[in-house]
């Protein structure tokens, strides 16, 4: 049986593309992952396999899925409010990384102010903040998106993405996520509502004007995938400027730099 986080971790997160990414958003030799909203802090523990000398600082509020992934003494994990759970000086960072659209988990404009300020005293010099939101002429529609993922032992995941409620009015979605894993047409696990998300959908200015007035000099927008990867596995990625032509369905990455 796979538990709800195997699934998530299959279907919806994707360490491996994150983790250069971020390094070339950031522009220098990141060490330090701020990995804040961590959930099974999956990140975190690929950043410091792959990033030479790399540590990780990954917070949740919940222990248990904090802790799915084992003890790595190059990952502190902290359980409580990405608020108050850490301290500058203690706990900075040269990258912060707030993924799969949990900024959304604050829902006033007030809490995501106090949030990007102690984020922004976490950073080191040159350090960034990345956020991931999502955006464009459907993001306050309702309705759902499937994907299918494959096993090693060729059995089919099937994800679904359900956007069950969205008030544009005032800013609040509520997400849930399903799956169901079949053999050949045969059903061996189904978990209806494995995760439910009541989020404030924040948009690009929004999150942008918030990281200005919380003391980010500059702030920028990246596509959520690198431009290009090469053969050598070299990521690429230039930011999207203003006038650029964007998808009506789009997710992206707005950072903030020091
Ligand atoms: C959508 S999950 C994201 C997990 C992970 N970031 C990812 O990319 O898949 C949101 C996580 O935020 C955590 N969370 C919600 N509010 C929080 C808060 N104020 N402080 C710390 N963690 C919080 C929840 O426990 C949950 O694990």
């Amino acid at each position: 049986m796979l538990s709800r986080h195997d699934l998530y971790e299959r279907c919806v997160q994707s360490p491996r593309h994150a983790v250069p990414l971020l390094r070339v958003v950031h522009g220098g030799q990141p060490r330090v992952l701020g990995e804040d909203f961590a959930g099974t802090a999956a990140l975190s523990h690929l950043w410091v396999e792959r990033v030479e000398g790399g540590r990780a600082i990954a917070v949740d509020l919940d222990a248990e899925t904090l802790h799915t992934h084992g003890d790595d003494p190059r990952v502190l994990k902290i359980v409580g409010d990405v608020r108050t759970a850490t301290r500058p000086g203690e706990h900075d960072a040269d990258v912060i990384f707030v993924g799969n659209f949990s900024i959304g988990e604050l829902h006033t404009r007030d809490q995501l102010l106090a949030y990007l300020r102690h984020a922004r005293s976490r950073l080191n010099p040159g350090g960034v903040f990345v956020c991931d939101t999502y955006g464009g002429e459907t993001a306050f529609l309702v309705g759902s998106v499937e994907r299918d993922h494959w096993t090693d032992d060729d059995r089919r995941v099937r994800y679904t993405w359900e956007q069950r409620e969205a008030d544009p009015l005032t800013g609040m979605v509520v997400n849930a996520l399903h799956f169901r894993v079949d053999r050949g047409g045969e059903v061996e696990q189904t978990m209806h509502d494995a995760f439910v998300y009541r989020w404030r959908l924040w948009s690009v200015p929004e999150l942008r004007d918030a990281m200005t007035e919380a003391g980010f000099p500059s702030t920028e927008v990246h596509d959520h995938v690198p431009d290009a990867v090469d053969d050598e596995g070299n990521v690429y990625a230039t930011p999207i400027e203003s006038g650029d032509e964007v998808d009506a369905s789009f997710i992206v990455l707005v950072v903030g730099r020091t």
